[in-house]
């Protein structure tokens, strides 16, 4: 025993400032998780006899979303493209919450028709929505088109929400007072609405797209809460952090190999998907923003998005474009 203290204290004296630094680089990535980890939300708001839809529910951050609505006692339809992923999802969910109104419906958000075949499905079977979330995102994936030909970040990640959206606010009205929650990106910070090119199809970039899109999602928000003012319909964008999902599914396997293990490591700091889903959590439930739309959030906190997700007249703009793709008059 006492050989054993002698040598710690030796291998202390002879290693001191390893051991600071290294006590130092502990304390140091703790503050960092910590930071990173971000807002949590407090309320305790229950969901009974509440409806809510999320897109891109089946993994990542639309799961952990979906099982906080379903422990709420939330009825939760999780709306996926993948059909036996978000039916493990809808298990998995049920047997956590112990709620077994947890239902799946297909959508895929590349595709028009499937959203209007979904919107038709709520409107026919569901007699409320009172909570709409717009999570399901794809990033940085090579130049893909849609079914109907837009790009494919921009098509799913804003024109397929625009229109599920907009196909679903008679029913969300009915349900008020209701919420409309838009999962968007700090990426949009970057973001430009490329107007003569909605496409990218002069010069495209897997970046440019993303953030583009990301932006739309803000502006959409922005735009859709100034028409809903009165109806009861509130609105939220927000970011959600920086998390460990699939989303840089289409990212990596393009990074060479080094850069791939550097960003598994990096990867183990980010956000966990709990932790990811809070601030989603925090505009879908909490009491405090009943009166609120239109507002932008980070860490369960209003934050002001960058100028650009901030100009009225790109978000009209915006509006009408997105309007004539879709084929809403
Ligand atoms: N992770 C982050 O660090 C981060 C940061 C900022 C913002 N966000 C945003 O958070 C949201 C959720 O992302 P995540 O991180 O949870 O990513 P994820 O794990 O990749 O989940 C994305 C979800 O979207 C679904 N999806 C993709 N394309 C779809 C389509 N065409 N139709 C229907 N569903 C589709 C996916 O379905 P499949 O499983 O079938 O592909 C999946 O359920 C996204 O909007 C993303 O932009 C994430
Ligand atoms: C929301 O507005 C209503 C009606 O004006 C008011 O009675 C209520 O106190 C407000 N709630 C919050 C949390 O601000």
């Amino acid at each position: 025993m006492q050989h054993y203290a002698e040598a710690v204290k030796g291998f202390a004296q002879d290693h001191t400032t390893g051991l600071t630094a290294a006590l130092l680089a502990g304390v140091g990535l703790m503050a960092f998780r910590r930071w990173m980890a971000g807002g949590v939300c407090r309320s305790k708001a229950s969901l009974e006899g509440k409806t809510v839809l999320i897109t891109g529910a089946n993994t990542g951050i639309g799961k952990e979303t979906a099982l906080d609505m379903a422990q709420r006692g939330a009825r939760v339809i999780l709306a996926c493209r993948d059909l036996t992923r978000a039916r493990i999802a809808a298990d998995e969910i049920r047997q956590k919450s112990g709620n077994g109104n947890v239902v799946v419906k297909k959508l895929d958000l590349a595709s028009l028709q499937s959203v209007r075949d979904l919107a038709r499905d709520v409107q026919e079977t569901e007699s409320r929505l009172d909570i709409l979330i717009n999570n399901a995102g794809i990033m940085m994936c090579p130049k893909w088109e849609t079914e109907d030909g837009f790009e494919m970040q921009f098509g799913v990640n804003h024109l397929g929400h625009f229109l599920l959206t907009s196909c679903l606010l008679d029913l969300l009205k009915k349900s008020a007072p209701s919420r409309v929650v838009i999962v968007s990106s700090l990426a949009h910070e970057k973001g430009h609405i490329h107007f003569d090119d909605i496409n990218l199809d002069k010069d495209y970039e897997p970046e440019l797209s993303y953030r583009q899109s990301k932006l739309a999602n803000v502006l959409f928000g922005k735009e859709l809460a100034a028409r809903l003012q009165g109806t009861g319909v509130t609105v939220y964008s927000l970011h959600p952090g920086v998390i460990r999902t699939e989303l840089g599914r289409h990212l990596f396997p393009s990074l060479a190999l080094w850069k791939r293990v550097v960003a598994s490591v990096v990867m183990t700091m980010f956000k966990s998907p709990w932790q990811g889903a809070q601030t989603t959590i925090y505009c879908a439930v909490d009491e405090s923003l009943v009166n609120v739309s239109g507002l932008y959030y980070s860490d369960c906190a209003p934050k002001t998005p960058a100028a650009q997700a901030r100009d009225d007249a790109a978000a009209k703009k915006l509006w009408e474009l997105s309007a004539s793709m879709v084929g809403l008059a």
